[in-house]
């Protein structure tokens, strides 16, 4: 008999004997006749169980969403509102489940998020959750695709590290024997590190942390980063290879997730190239609009709003001031007081921020001290500057981030299969 995963089903031919192997979702029992609603990750299917059946009694016996085994024959019409229905002939119970559950696969009732999340793997088996992680893992398979095919090694690098890239305030702290260190807000110095050994172009896609002090909707305190750094590069170059990456990793999300344009916000593949909009011209509007915004300051949520209006989906702003941006942003030769950066946004959230780096490393130094930073922590950094480093661009992209705004989920989290904040690192 052959094991099948449930959607397998679909096409076969009446008569054929199959094994199907899941989650029983609903039991219900009669005086001659039972059934058993199986779920597994590919959809529902109905074990009608007839009273001759020599497993029958068992049906008395199973719990909601306990794991059971069914062999069974494809009938001569189907019989079923779930429209998958075999007819048993044995029933294996493998694990039985405790009762009551956690919280309800089904039943209709809103859950709170804390309870949801404090039996994730039980919220995970609800459909409407579980398409979210098929999303999420498409776009990045896509976006991976891309970044392989345009000549990109994938590469991992530590997570604990003893200097800040991203500004200090976000950091943390991390007992390491006698040592205090951290935990990378970004692999930004590793992969430019890794475009000096020779590898021209480095994407890794991993873990960030960031000590977020506040809750809010669009912020994790570990977050997967998606990030890449190319050689012989400039900004533009870097925001070529992120829009096409995106468009990649929809399409495959679109090519391959059933029903995806049901549940998800984006319902095209987004035309390449993307909208781009200059920071100073983002001032401009926003002045039009009475909005107090003032050059060298970052754009708020609300400022943010404002702009994202005027954009479909995804668009670029770029040319921030280097008031705002770290200090291996490099400048604009005719403009030194912008910079050669940019962020993705959608709307009015901030997907990615990327740019063209300082590849000189007397102008790195003095862009690290005048962030008040201490370059002697920044050594082992500046030292791979001095034997032939070659112009190059990346970014850094917030998978969760995309997730959230590609499928219009209105709070990250849910994006996060167990999401850290500000106090859940559990489980
Ligand atoms: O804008 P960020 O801080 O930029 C960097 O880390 C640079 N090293 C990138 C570069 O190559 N220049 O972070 C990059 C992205 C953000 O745009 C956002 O999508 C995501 O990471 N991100 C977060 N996502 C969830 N929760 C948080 N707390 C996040 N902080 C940043
Ligand atoms: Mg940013």
């Amino acid at each position: 008999m052959k094991e099948i995963f449930v959607s397998d089903i679909d096409g076969m031919a009446a008569g054929k004997d199959v094994v199907v192997k899941g989650w029983a979702q609903e039991i219900r029992v009669m005086k001659n006749i039972g059934f058993i609603i199986i779920r597994d990750s590919t959809g529902l299917v109905q074990a009608t169980v007839k009273r001759d059946c020599p497993d029958f009694q068992l049906l008395e016996k199973i719990s909601r969403e306990s794991v059971v085994s069914v062999s069974g024959t494809i009938p001569e019409s189907i019989k079923s509102n779930v429209g998958r229905e075999i007819i048993t002939s044995q029933i294996t119970v493998l694990n039985l489940s405790e009762t009551p559950l956690l919280i309800g696969i089904t039943d209709n009732v809103e859950t709170d998020m804390d309870t949801r999340f404090n039996s994730r793997f039980i919220d995970l088996r609800k459909p409407e959750i579980a398409r979210i992680f098929r999303a999420k893992s498409a776009i990045l398979w896509g976006m991976r695709n891309y970044l392989m095919s345009n000549k990109f090694m994938e590469v991992q690098t530590p997570k604990t590290v003893s200097a800040a890239t991203e500004g200090g305030a976000e950091l943390f702290h991390v007992k390491y024997f006698e040592k205090d260190i951290f935990l990378n807000q970004s692999p930004q110095l590793y992969k430019e590190m890794l475009v000096a050994s020779g590898v021209e172009r480095v994407f890794e896609v991993g873990p960030a942390f960031r000590a977020e002090e506040h809750n809010t909707p669009r912020h994790l305190n570990e977050f997967t980063s998606i990030d890449i750094e190319m050689a012989f590069a400039d900004h533009n170059d870097a925001m070529l290879m992120l829009e096409n990456a995106i468009a990649n990793g929809i399409r495959n999300f679109m090519d391959t997730v059933k029903d995806a344009k049901s549940f998800s916000l984006v319902k095209s593949i987004p035309e390449t190239p993307f909208p781009r909009i200059t920071y100073s011209e983002c001032l401009q509007i926003l002045k039009k609009n009475d909005y107090p915004a003032i050059n060298g300051d970052d754009l708020n949520n609300e400022a943010l709003k404002i702009i994202g209006k005027r954009f479909e989906g995804f668009y670029f702003i770029t040319e921030w001031p280097k008031s705002v941006r770290p200090f291996y942003t490099a400048t604009l030769d005719e403009k030194p007081e912008y910079t050669k950066s940019y962020d993705l946004q959608f709307r009015e959230i901030e997907i990615t921020s990327g740019a063209q780096r300082v590849h000189n490393p007397v102008e790195l130094k003095k862009r690290i001290e005048e962030k008040g930073l201490n370059s002697e922590n920044f050594e082992f950094y500046l030292k791979t500057f001095r034997y032939g480093m070659p112009p190059h661009a990346g970014w850094g992209l917030g998978l969760e981030r995309l997730v959230q705004v590609v499928l219009g989920l209105p709070n990250i989290r849910e994006a996060s299969l167990f999401p850290r904040d500000r106090t859940r690192v559990f489980p």
